[in-house]
């Protein structure tokens, strides 16, 4: 099946979700100090994605789900489901968590300008979103539990938070 990535903006779900799917999955913030070349000042690992798609193929089966907001740049998933949220409900998630102001902004930036969809498109993989918003973690997982036995109809991704934009400034 080939590693399906599921992938997002932090705060999207992808861990909560992963963890319903009867699947095994691959966390990748689980590899990110082997797969790291040091951190930033802040502590934010810098990742070799190279380094990090030898460690998930020597240690995840073709089955498995590689969940984490790099599995799509890791280029061994021909799949793509990216977690989609709007940036309102992305803010209050993100609220809950010990982040900064700073990076919360840069995620929900990051979310209004769909940049982890355009980077799915980017490296040319089959790219499926999914819109977390209103949704119930199950009601999330059952909806990838039908992408994967392809028993949903394949749209282009078409959702767009971009007019969201200015509300955050
Ligand atoms: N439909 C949904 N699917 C997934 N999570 C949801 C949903 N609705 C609300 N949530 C909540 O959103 C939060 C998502 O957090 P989670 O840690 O799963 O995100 P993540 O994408 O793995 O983030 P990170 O990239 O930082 O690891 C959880 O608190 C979860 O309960
Ligand atoms: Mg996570």
């Amino acid at each position: 099946m080939n590693r399906i990535a599921i992938t997002g903006v932090p705060g999207t779900g992808k861990t909560t979700v992963a963890n319903l799917l009867k699947k095994n999955v691959m966390n990748l913030s689980e590899i990110y100090e082997k797969a790291a070349d040091g951190r930033e000042e802040d502590g934010t690992w810098i990742i070799d994605t190279e380094k990090m798609a030898t460690i998930v193929s020597n240690e995840s089966d073709e089955d498995d789900v590689i969940e984490g907001h790099l599995s799509h740049l890791l280029g061994i998933s021909k799949i793509a489901i990216v977690l989609r949220c709007h940036p309102t409900e992305l803010k209050r998630r993100l609220k809950k968590r010990e982040y900064s102001d700073e990076k919360i902004q840069e995620n929900l930036e990051a979310e209004c300008l769909g940049i982890i969809t355009n980077e799915c498109l980017e490296e040319e993989i089959e790219t499926w979103e999914v819109d977390t918003t209103d949704m119930t973690p199950e009601k999330t997982a059952k909806e990838i539990e039908e992408i994967m036995q392809g028993s949903k109809i394949y749209t282009i991704p078409n959702i767009d938070y971009s007019n969201c934009i200015m509300d955050l400034y």
